[in-house]
C-alpha cells in the first residue's frame, strides 16, 4: 500500500472549488429517476444520459471525482471512447460504487445492512485497472421508534471498515458513507445524537481494521431534521450543528468530508455547504458528493431528448458551479436568480 499516493488522490478529490458527482445510481434507482421524467431506462439511455453529464465542459470544471455504477465503468460513449476516459479528459478522477445494496438485518425489524464484502478483494484490482482511484460503500441507518439498534449501527460500521481496509490494500481510496436517513419525523437534535453514535462507532471500527485515515474520505449526512418533522432548522443551525458534530467525531487526519444530499432540495444542499464553509478554522476540507442535488435539474431539462442536451448541460453546470462556490463559502442566493 502506498499511503502517500492515496493521500494525494484524497486531497485532489477535496480540492477547493470542486466536489464529487455521485452518478452511481443502481439500475433500480436510475429507473425511478428516469420514470419521473418519462424516459425508458435502457443500457443506451443510461449511457446517453451519463455521457451528456461527463461531456459538460463547464460543469465538469467543478467536479473533482465521479462515482460510477458497475455498468457505467465498462461503458463506451457513442463515438467509442470509454466513459472513464471522458472523465479523465475533463480533469476528474473516476470512482466506483462497490457495495451491492442492502438486505434486511435479521431480528432487527425495519433495519438494513449493506452487503458486498465476499468477493470484494477480487473485484477491486479490476476496477483499479479500469481507472478507478476511489470507491464508495453506503451504509443506511434509519431513525424511528426504537431504531437504530446497536446491532444495526455495529454491523454497518464493521462492514464499512472491512470495505475500507480492502480498498486500501488495492490502492483505492475508500469513501466511507454512513448515511443517517432524513426520512423520519425526528428533529435536528435527534439526528445529531444518532449521527454522532454512528460516526463514533464507524471510526472505532476503522481503527480496529487498521484503516489509514490519511488515505480515506468521509461521506456523511448533515445534521438535519427529518422530512416529516414540523420544525425545520435554519441554514445557520444546520451548519453550526453539523460542524460541531463532525468536530466531535472525525479526526483531523481525515483529509476531507464530502456530504451526500440525502433528499435536500438543490438550493438547500448548496446553502448548507456554503454556510459551513463560512465557519473558519475547520480541520478538514468540506465539499459535496451529491447525487440528486446535482442531477435533478439536468434530468428535468433533458427528458431523454437529444435537442435538450445543451439545456441539460447548462442546468448541470449551474448546479456544479454553485456547489463549487459553496466549497469556498462564496455562494449567494442572488446567483441562483441570475441563472433562472
Ligand atoms: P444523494 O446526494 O442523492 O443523497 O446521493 C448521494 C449518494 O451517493 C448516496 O449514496
Amino acid at each position: 500500500m502506498n499511503l502517500d499516493e492515496m493521500n494525494k488522490v484524497a486531497q485532489a478529490i477535496v480540492a477547493t472549488g470542486k466536489g464529487i458527482l455521485a452518478a452511481d445510481e443502481s439500475s433500480g434507482t436510475i429507473k425511478k429517476r428516469f420514470d419521473a421524467i418519462g424516459v425508458e431506462s435502457t443500457e443506451e439511455t443510461r449511457r446517453n444520459y451519463r455521457e451528456m453529464l461527463f461531456r459538460s465542459k463547464e460543469g465538469m470544471k467543478h467536479i473533482s471525482g465521479v462515482i460510477l455504477y458497475d455498468e457505467t465503468i465498462w461503458q463506451k460513449a457513442k463515438d467509442g471512447t470509454p466513459l472513464v476516459e471522458l472523465i479523465k479528459e475533463a480533469g476528474s478522477i473516476p470512482g466506483i460504487k462497490v457495495d451491492e445494496g442492502t438486505k434486511p438485518l435479521p431480528f432487527c425489524p425495519g433495519e438494513l445492512v449493506t452487503i458486498g464484502l465476499d468477493k470484494l478483494a477480487d473485484r477491486l484490482p479490476k476496477y483499479y485497472e479500469q481507472g478507478a482511484r476511489f470507491a464508495k460503500w453506503r451504509a443506511v441507518i434509519d431513525i424511528g421508534a426504537g431504531i437504530p439498534t446497536h446491532t444495526c449501527v455495529y454491523a454497518n460500521a464493521h462492514a464499512l471498515a472491512r470495505y475500507a481496509a480492502l480498498c486500501q490494500v488495492a490502492q483505492i481510496v475508500p469513501i466511507v458513507e454512513p448515511e443517517v436517513l432524513m426520512d423520519g419525523d425526528h428533529d435536528i437534535d435527534r439526528c445529531v445524537h444518532i449521527t454522532e453514535w454512528v460516526l463514533k462507532e464507524t471510526f472505532q471500527q476503522l481503527y480496529y481494521n487498521k484503516v489509514a485515515l490519511e488515505g480515506m474520505l468521509l461521506k456523511p449526512n448533515m445534521a438535519i431534521a427529518g422530512k416529516k418533522c414540523a420544525k425545520k432548522a435554519s441554514v445557520e443551525e444546520v451548519a453550526e450543528k453539523t460542524v460541531k458534530m463532525l468536530k466531535a467525531c472525525v479526526p483531523g487526519a481525515v483529509p476531507g468530508i464530502a456530504f451526500l444530499s440525502g433528499g435536500q432540495s438543490d438550493e438547500e444542499a448548496t446553502a448548507h455547504l456554503d454556510a459551513m464553509n463560512k465557519i473558519s478554522k475547520l480541520p478538514w476540507k468540506l465539499t459535496f458528493s451529491y447525487g440528486r442535488a446535482l442531477q435533478h435539474a439536468p434530468q428535468v431539462a433533458w427528458r431523454g431528448r437529444a435537442e435538450n442536451i445543451t439545456a441539460a448541460q447548462r442546468a448541470f453546470s449551474h448546479r456544479a458551479k454553485m456547489n463549487g462556490l459553496a466549497t469556498l463559502g462564496q455562494w449567494k442566493s442572488d446567483l441562483e436568480k441570475q441563472a433562472a
